[in-house]
C-alpha cells in the first residue's frame, strides 16, 4: 500500500492503489433476512451492479436462519428495489440482478451450518476461471452474534487458498469504552484490521465525502477555519418520525449511542482535523484520530436531554409498546464538545439530535464571529451552512449592498444547491459507495479501531452517568412529537454564543419588496 496520495482536480475519486476485487468474486450477506439487509445492503448491492460496478461474475450470498425456498429470497431480497414507473430496463436489471443471489440458511453459533455455506461457497467458485477466489462477508445482523459469526467465518468459510476475504460489519460496536474494548479485541482475534471494514454509513454520504474537498482544496475556505473566524459550529440531525416499533433497540442505545457518538462525532472529525499528508487510508485516519484525542470527556453541563411525548395526535415515546413503562432514555440530546489545540481552543462545536421532530434534515452549520463593530450595526453574522440532506447543498449567508441608491446591508447567500447546479448527477447512496470501498480495500471512509475507541471515551462518562451507572439519572426534558425539540434548547445553543439569523430573514429571497 502506498502512503502517498492525491485527489486529482478532475477525477472527483479517490485514487487507489490497494487490491480492487474486479473477479473471482463472492460477496455473502449474513443476516440475508433482516431489515438492514433487505432495505440498506442488497439494494445498494443493485444499485452498484445496475451501474457495473460489480465484479465482473459476482455472486452474491444470502446467509441467516430463516428457512426460505429460493424463490421467497429472491422476492424479500428485492422487496426494496424500487422500480415505480414499470421502466422495462430496469425489470431486465432487476432480473438479472436476480440470477447473481442465492440462500443458504444455518445458525449463528454452529460451525457446521458454516460448513454449509463453504460448500455452497465452493460450488460456485469451481466455475471460476481462477483459483483464487475472494469473499467479502457483510455481517447485517445483531451484535449479539457478530462475535460467534467472525469466529465461525474465519474457522470455516476464510479462503486460504489465495484471493482476499474481507469483512464489512457495522454498529453498534459496544455500549461504552470497556465494552467496545471487548468485542473488538473478541473480533480482532479471528481478522485484522486490514480485512476488517467497520462501516459508519455517514461517510459514506456524498456531502460528508465532500468537507475534505471544500476544505483543502479552497485556499478561501480554509483561511477561515479556525477559532480567530469562527464563533461556533453546530452539526444537527433531525428525523421527523419517532422510534415506531423500534422501540426495544433504540430504547438499549438511545440517542447517543445511536446518532452522536457515531454518525455526527465523525462529520466533526472531518470538518476539524488537520490537513492530512496525502488522501490515503491511514494519514486521513491518523488526523481523524489526533483530533478526536484533543476532545476531552463531554462535562454534563455541556448537556440538554429530551424524551417527545405525544402531540397531534402522535404517540409519544413512552406510548410505544416496545419501550418500557417508565424509561428515561433520550431521544433528543445536544452535547457540546471541546477541541485542546491552537486551531480550535474556545470554540464549542455543538451535536444535536432527535427523534419525531419537525423535519427531516442534517446539516453542518458553521457561524463565524461579528465583524469589528465601528461601521455596521447589528449587522448578520456570515454562517457557512453544509446540507448533508435531504437536497445537498453548500451556501455562505453573507453580507452585501442592497441594490438601488441607497448604501445598505442585507443579508444574503451564496448558494450552491446540487439538483440545481448538477441537474443530471445521480447522487449515490452511502452503502454503494461504502461497498465499492470495500471492494477496491479502500480504508478510507471507514472506522479505524483506535478512531472508535477514543470516541467511546469521549462519551462514556455521560453515557454511564445516564446510564444510572455513577449516581441518579439525569431526566429528560419532554418535548411534543413533531415539535423542534425541547424548549431550553435556544437558550443551550445561545448560550455557546450562537446568534439566530436577525428577524425578517428569508431564504432565499426572490423579492426585494418584501424587505
Ligand atoms: C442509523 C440509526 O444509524 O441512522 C437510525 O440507527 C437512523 O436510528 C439512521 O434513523 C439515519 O440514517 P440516514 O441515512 O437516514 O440519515
Amino acid at each position: 500500500m502506498t502512503r502517498q496520495r492525491s485527489l486529482s482536480g478532475t477525477i472527483p475519486s479517490m485514487e487507489t492503489s490497494h487490491e480492487e476485487l474486479k473477479e473471482n468474486t463472492i460477496i455473502i450477506v449474513l443476516g440475508a433476512s433482516g431489515d438492514l439487509a433487505k432495505k440498506k445492503t442488497l439494494p445498494a448491492l443493485f444499485g452498484l451492479f445496475r451501474q457495473g460496478f460489480l465484479p465482473r461474475d459476482v455472486k452474491i450470498v444470502g446467509y441467516a436462519r430463516t428457512k426460505m425456498d429460493h424463490a421467497e429470497f429472491l422476492k424479500r431480497g428485492t422487496s426494496y428495489i424500487k422500480n415505480p414507473n414499470d421502466d422495462p430496463e430496469q425489470a431486465k436489471a432487476i432480473d438479472d440482478f436476480k440470477s447473481l443471489l442465492s440462500y443458504v440458511s444455518g445458525d449463528y453459533e454452529d460451525g457446521s451450518a458454516f460448513d454449509s455455506l463453504t460448500s455452497h461457497l465452493e460450488e460456485i467458485e469451481s466455475h471460476y476461471q481462477s483459483k483464487e477466489c475472494n469473499r467479502i462477508f457483510y455481517l447485517a445482523l445483531p451484535p449479539s452474534v457478530f462475535i460467534p459469526v467472525a469466529k465461525n467465518l474465519k474457522e470455516h468459510c476464510y479462503v486460504t487458498k489465495g484471493g482476499v476475504n474481507r469483512m464489512i460489519v457495522e454498529k453498534p460496536f459496544g455500549k461504552d469504552t470497556e465494552s467496545a474494548r471487548e468485542l473488538l479485541g473478541s473480533l480482532k482475534k479471528y481478522w485484522t484490521e486490514d480485512e476488517t471494514f467497520r462501516i459508519d454509513h455517514y461517510l459514506g454520504k456524498e456531502m460528508v465525502k465532500n468537507i475534505l474537498v471544500l476544505r483543502f482544496a479552497n485556499v478561501a475556505m480554509n483561511a477561515a477555519w479556525d477559532k480567530n473566524s469562527i464563533s461556533n459550529v453546530q452539526i444537527t440531525f433531525k428525523e421527523p418520525f419517532g422510534t415506531e416499533g423500534r422501540g426495544g433497540y433504540f430504547d438499549e442505545f438511545g440517542i447517543i449511542r445511536d446518532i452522536l457518538q457515531n454518525h455526527l462525532l465523525q462529520v466533526l472529525s472531518i470538518l476539524a482535523m488537520e490537513r492530512p499528508v496525502s488522501f490515503a487510508a491511514e494519514d486521513i485516519r491518523d488526523e481523524k484520530v489526533k483530533l478526536l484525542r484533543a476532545i476531552p470527556p463531554i462535562e454534563r453541563d455541556d448537556v440538554l436531554l429530551g424524551q417527545y411525548v405525544s402531540a397531534n395526535g402522535k404517540p409519544g415515546y413512552l406510548d410505544d409498546d416496545t419501550v418500557p413503562r417508565n424509561s428515561v432514555c433520550p431521544t433528543f440530546a445536544a452535547a457540546t464538545l471541546w477541541i485542546h489545540n491552537p486551531r480550535w481552543e474556545g470554540v464549542p462545536f455543538i451535536l444535536k439530535a432527535g427523534k419525531a421532530l419537525n423535519e427531516a434534515k442534517v446539516e453542518v452549520r458553521i457561524q463565524f464571529k461579528d465583524v469589528t463593530q465601528g461601521i455596521f450595526k447589528d449587522i448578520a453574522r456570515n454562517e457557512l451552512v453544509i446540507r448533508i440532506q435531504p437536497s445537498e447543498a453548500v451556501y455562505l449567508k453573507l453580507n452585501a449592498k442592497t441594490p438601488g441608491l441607497y448604501t445598505r446591508a442585507m443579508p444574503t447567500e451564496m448558494d450552491l444547491t446540487y439538483k440545481r447546479r448538477f441537474i443530471d448527477a445521480q447522487i449515490p447512496e452511502a452503502y454503494e459507495a461504502l461497498i465499492l470501498d470495500a471492494l477496491k480495500g479502500d480504508h478510507s471512509n471507514f472506522v479505524r479501531h483506535d478512531e472508535l475507541d477514543v470516541a467511546w471515551k469521549i462519551f462514556t462518562p455521560i453515557l454511564h452517568w445516564i446510564d444510572g451507572l455513577a449516581g441518579p439519572r439525569p431526566r429528560p426534558v419532554t418535548y411534543p412529537y413533531g415539535s423542534r425539540g425541547p424548549k431550553e434548547l435556544d437558550p443551550f445553543v445561545g448560550k455557546y454564543g450562537y446568534k439566530r439569523a436577525s428577524e425578517g430573514y428569508v431564504w432565499p429571497v426572490v423579492s426585494l419588496a418584501s424587505l
